[in-house]
């Protein structure tokens, strides 16, 4: 059976006030366009948003997720890790809770846009079921770029 405990000293959460710094910073570094503290405190307690964090021991927050849903269906709206500690399986720790958070909800539909170049978060968004369903043109700014629209079907 597949192990899907969290690494030592890992730990999955949803997103608290004092949390907001340091996803903003990760945030920043993930995106050419980040969403601001204001946006992030105007989605807390939102109904239908689930907002998730990733931390590490005494380090905090390291990656955090959001995630709407409506009814059966939702968007995965972000997924990020702060820089140095991508590339070591972590994201897939992370998109597993938020999968796990959406069928919990009732979502069946899973959609997410995700930018065309971005190979390892479409070959971990592959891993995970999700499959092409559209493409946006030119919908990324800085640069500018098509969005591949990715789609799960959660049981
Ligand atoms: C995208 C992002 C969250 C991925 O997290 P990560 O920890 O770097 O990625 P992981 O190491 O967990 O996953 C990628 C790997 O998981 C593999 N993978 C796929 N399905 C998997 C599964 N079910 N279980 C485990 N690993 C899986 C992939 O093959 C990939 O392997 P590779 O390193 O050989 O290419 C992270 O790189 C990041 O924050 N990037 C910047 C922000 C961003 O682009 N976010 C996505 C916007 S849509």
């Amino acid at each position: 059976m597949e192990d899907v405990s969290l690494p030592t000293g890992i730990a999955v959460r949803s997103l608290r006030k004092e949390d907001i710094d340091a996803v903003v910073e990760i945030e920043s570094e993930a995106f050419s366009s980040p969403w601001q503290a204001s946006t992030f405190e105007g989605l807390l307690d939102r109904p239908g948003v689930e907002l998730i964090v990733m931390t590490e021991g005494a380090r905090g927050v390291i990656g955090y997720a959001v995630l709407w849903c409506i009814l059966d269906q939702g968007e995965l709206a972000n997924l990020a890790l702060t820089t140095s500690r991508r590339g070591a399986g972590l994201g897939a720790h992370l998109l597993r809770h938020v999968l796990e958070v959406a069928r919990k909800r009732g979502v069946e539909k899973l959609f997410l846009e995700v930018r065309a170049s971005n190979e390892r978060a479409i070959e971990l968004y592959h891993g995970f079921g999700f499959t092409d369903v559209g493409l946006r043109r030119n919908y990324y700014e800085r640069p500018t770029e098509d969005a591949r629209v990715m789609l799960a079907t959660l049981r």
